[in-house]
């Protein structure tokens, strides 16, 4: 095996998604700890201010201390090298989100214990689920009043689709959590607050059959734990990695960030089941990484403007074959030109640091003087292949766009043109008129303010929004059907895209099923292609 394609089989890519505040940073700064990334918790991602040292590029983040776009954090641990690529922890989250998982070969989940599955979690897990990826589980909070553990993971399957198949067990919860129990090694790991998780902390195990157990966790917790264990081996799916690798069974963990506890565990043993990177899909067949020795990759998100005064983008491309090193030429397949690759930047931990070199499994962010798209690939390989593009992700937010001063109207088609471009926003216009009305659709309404935030500062356009009430778009997949004739609901609205596609925006989500009733053949779908 060449040195590279070892190099390759080292990367662990996954990404993190969550609800806001079951605990997503907490865990990956625990995993910063144990990969000795930083030396100790809090000083990378507290709150206030380490978010910002991460992704300090938009004063909107800044203003609002929140993270705008995700990031990227590389460590190492036990021989792996381990890319975590960050989703952002805000609420109103937006297609970057989604994007990301496009540049992830697994995904963990992590649960806060006393909610269950959450909003967010069950968007981003959708997009999991489309690409078929390995979803690891992490419970979370432990150390605090816990539904019932059967509960939790009857909410996952139900609400997920997905199996489950727990690789610890929880005794207690809250105050009387006393620790995880490993079903294969058949031992109990005591719960041990390690100086409130600041620190990696040895983890003591007892076997499940030693006596002392019963007064090390108490005779109660050790009879609750031996029957729901007993119903969880009669009841549970068994562990089957073929499963796993498809995304259909979820391997759970049970732990407690804050305390770091169950972290080094979780990271263990999600090492061993997780995947190297894997191959892809182009329009020449799948590329594999550990066959394919030529550089390529593809671009999954686009960042402006990092440095205002040079009005830059950096685009951030995941690796998927080969090696790439700092000022290399690479073919640029849509653009039909060859590019020199300058400026390599790679996330660590609190910043952007220069690279030389990266492999296939690494994310890489690369100066962009404005040639590159979402979806993009780059390739030293003659046989100019295309990575499949990435979907346009359905918006649930509507806005019809005014400007301010009418004579300023080059600046902002210029403007809205170039961010739609980025993928930050996606827009439309009335189906029957031009360019005048323009209708702004976003995944999470803070695009909004980045969109009026940012024609104001970049393009000195100054805009009105006025929303819409319609929270779903469907795109119409019949390319033969003429859309001046479809019956429609009283709350359907039909426009198109830039290109001229016909998309249908509703009000209600019975209402979609209604439209394809009422117009036989009908094909709406909820992802678009760019
Ligand atoms: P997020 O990235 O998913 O949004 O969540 P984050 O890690 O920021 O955690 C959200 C809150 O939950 C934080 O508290 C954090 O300390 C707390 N938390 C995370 N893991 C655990 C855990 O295992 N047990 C308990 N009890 N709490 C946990 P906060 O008060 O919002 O912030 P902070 O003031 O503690 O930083």
């Amino acid at each position: 095996m060449s040195e590279i394609t070892n190099e390759i089989k080292k990367r662990r890519t996954f990404a993190i998604i969550s609800h806001p505040d079951a605990g997503k940073t907490t865990l990956t700064e625990k995993f910063l700890l144990y990969g000795g990334a930083i030396n100790l918790a809090g000083s990378v991602k507290g709150k206030a201010t380490a978010r910002h040292a991460v992704s300090d590029w938009m004063e909107i983040e800044k203003e609002r201390g929140i993270s705008v776009t995700s990031s990227v954090l590389q460590f190492n641990y036990g021989g792996f090298c381990i890319n975590i690529l960050d989703t952002p922890g805000h609420q109103d989250f937006s297609e970057d989100t989604y994007r990301t998982l496009m540049a992830a070969d697994s995904a963990v989940m992590v649960i806060d214990a006393s909610k269950g599955v959450e909003a967010q979690t069950r968007k981003l897990f959708k997009v999991c689920v489309m690409r078929h990826i390995p979803i690891f589980t992490f419970i979370n909070k432990m150390d605090r009043e816990a539904k019932d553990t059967f509960d939790l993971l009857d909410d996952i399957e139900k609400e997920l689709g997905i199996a489950t198949c727990p690789v610890n067990w929880p005794i207690g919860s809250g105050k009387a959590f006393k620790g995880v129990y490993d079903r294969q090694k058949k031992e109990v790991e005591l719960f041990s607050d390690t100086h409130k998780g600041t620190t990696t902390g040895e983890v003591k195990t007892v076997e499940a059959n030693n006596p002392e157990l019963d007064w090390l966790i108490g005779e109660e917790a050790k009879t609750t734990l031996l029957e729901e264990i007993e119903l969880l081996d009669g009841a549970s799916a068994e562990f089957e990695q073929e499963l796993v690798n498809k995304g259909e069974l979820s391997p759970v963990f049970f732990g407690s960030a804050l305390t770091n506890f169950g972290v080094e565990t979780f990271l263990k043993h999600f090492l061993k089941m997780t995947t190297s990177p894997l191959p892809r899909m182009s329009d020449q067949g799948e590329i594999d990484p550990m066959t394919e020795p030529d550089f390529s990759a593809f671009v999954f998100k686009i960042q402006a403007n990092m440095n205002k005064a040079h009005r830059d983008r950096i685009a951030f491309m995941r690796i998927c074959s080969g090696e790439f090193h700092a000022g290399m030429s690479v073919y640029h397949i849509q653009g039909k030109k060859e590019v020199r690759l300058s400026q390599p930047q790679q996330m660590m931990a609190s910043e952007r640091k220069i690279i030389e070199k990266a492999c296939g499994g690494d994310i890489i962010g690369i100066f962009d003087p404005g040639i590159f798209s979402i979806g993009d690939t780059l390739t030293t390989s003659k046989k100019k292949f295309a990575y499949e593009g990435i979907p346009t992700f359905a918006p649930e937010h509507f806005a019809r766009v005014r400007q301010e001063d009418t004579m300023k109207r080059k600046q902002f088609v210029k403007g809205i043109n170039q961010i739609a471009q980025e993928g930050a926003i996606q827009i439309f216009q009335e189906f029957n008129t031009g360019m005048e009305e323009i209708i702004v659709g976003v995944v999470g309404v803070l695009q909004f303010d980045v969109l009026k935030y940012r024609l104001k500062n970049e393009y000195n356009v100054e805009i009105r929004l006025e929303t819409l009430p319609y929270e779903y778009i469907r795109w119409v997949e019949n390319e033969e059907i003429d859309i001046s004739r479809l019956t429609g609901t009283s709350d359907m609205k039909k426009i198109k895209d830039l290109k001229g596609r016909p998309l249908l925006l509703f009000v209600h989500e019975w209402s979609i099923r209604m439209t394809q009733e009422r117009n036989e053949g009908l094909i709406l779908s909820e992802f678009g292609r760019s």
